[in-house]
């Protein structure tokens, strides 16, 4: 049968239509569901039949999110979570054991260093940080007994780029697991299946809702693999709501579209931000400055929505220029339609110590910028506006 390409599998897979024969695929707002007879139930339950038991463990608006996922990464199999954190949480806790060690990325979201510093080694997890991009000192982390490698590409915020290639070769030869955060770049612009990683996890908060409304998450992998976070989320009930899987299955219907059209803004931003003097270190991936241009361009479709830059005369300007922003909101969330300026230092990231934001390359002048989907020019005049009234009187 012909294979369809991702748009059409993003439109095109859906829940089984019921009889009322809808176009739409209804939300289905049950904790439970019935059984057409005792010895159905018994055999729901031990596994002999398959079907939905209750909302916790499956249903049908989050069995259509997580195929749809599949199909889309090229994972066989995976399983929807509340939020992007529980995924990552999950991701990782499935997998430890106490006396385990993790090789972790420096540049991840500071929800999830402070899971790798404050949380597993509660449970008697070690763990080592490495650069995201450093491909020596990912092989030199490695121990007898690391269990795992985790990283976030493009990291949150700097978008430094992870060698997918490399990392899985080395997690194969060392017989450990390869989990990426792929939520900066989502399915549509990279598939860390088609390197050999192990497990994609992603924020579907971010572009897979694409307009700021509802929490969620996935985790993507082998059956070997989904089962454990599985049997950890069904146990422990780090679930994603009906509500919110209907909300988020619609929304990859105009994944590919949406991001096109985030990846053609932001990298307009970007290259017009490389010219106005009152800014140092614009980074996006696919700038063809960019120190990892060629890396980028490997693995990703397009650049991506997010673009990061240092504006000259530290926190002062850059407060400055936030509060002067009148279209871009003042917001912690990213991957929405509405542009969205961030000073991470003091946000999304603040809760590391001054030294762990330097060790990230989280500087007090340091903006990232969410780039929406209003029309660009628009974008342009308001960053432009904000930039000059931030400048140093
Ligand atoms: C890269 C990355 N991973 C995970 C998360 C956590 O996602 P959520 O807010 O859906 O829990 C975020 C949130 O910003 C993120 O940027």
């Amino acid at each position: 049968m012909k294979e369809n390409k991702f748009e059409t599998i993003a439109i095109r897979t859906q829940a089984e239509r019921t009889r009322q024969r809808e176009h739409s695929v209804p939300l289905y707002l049950t904790s439970s569901f019935t059984f057409d007879s005792a010895q159905q139930g018994a055999a729901i339950f031990n596994g002999a039949q398959e079907g939905n038991l209750y909302s916790r463990f499956s249903n049908p608006n989050t069995s259509e999110f997580i195929q749809k996922l599949c199909l889309l990464s090229g994972y066989e199999d995976g399983v929807s979570t509340s939020s992007g954190m529980s995924a990552v949480y999950t991701s990782l806790v499935a997998f430890l054991e106490a006396g385990d060690h993790i090789v972790a990325s420096k540049n991840s979201f500071g929800n999830t260093l402070y899971i790798v510093k404050n949380i597993i080694p509660k449970m008697g997890v070690d763990y080592t940080l490495v650069e995201v991009d450093d491909n020596q000192a990912w092989e030199k982390a490695i121990q007898a007994n690391t269990k795992l490698i985790y990283l976030e590409t493009p990291s949150n915020p700097t978008l430094k780029i992870a060698d997918l290639d490399f990392i899985s070769k080395l997690c194969k030869t060392h017989g450990v697991l390869s989990i990426v955060d792929n939520c900066f770049a989502t399915p549509y612009l990279q598939k860390p299946s088609t390197f050999g990683i192990d497990l994609s996890i992603h924020s579907a908060t971010k572009y897979m809702d694409g307009q700021g409304r509802v929490l969620g998450g996935v985790i993507l992998g082998t059956k070997e693999h989904v089962k454990k976070c599985y049997e950890f989320i069904r146990r422990t009930g780090a679930c994603l709501s009906p509500f919110n899987a209907w909300i988020l299955s619609k929304s990859l219907e105009t994944l590919a579209i949406r991001m096109d059209r985030h990846c053609e803004n932001a990298f307009t931003i970007a290259q017009w931000l490389q010219d106005q003097g009152q800014v140092h270190g614009v980074t996006y991936p696919f700038l063809p400055t960019s120190p990892q241009y060629e890396l980028a361009k490997k693995q990703m479709k397009l650049g991506g929505g997010m673009v990061a830059f240092q504006l000259n005369g530290g926190e002062k300007a850059a407060h400055h220029f936030l509060n002067s922003l009148q279209l871009h909101s003042l917001t912690a969330n990213l991957g929405d339609s509405r542009s969205i300026a961030t000073h991470p230092a003091s946000t999304t990231h603040s809760k590391l110590s001054l030294e762990d934001q330097q060790a990230a390359g989280i500087n007090p002048n340091f903006i990232r910028l969410s780039v929406g989907l209003e029309n660009v020019n628009d974008l342009i005049d308001d960053l432009d506006q904000a930039i000059k009234n931030a400048k140093p009187q």
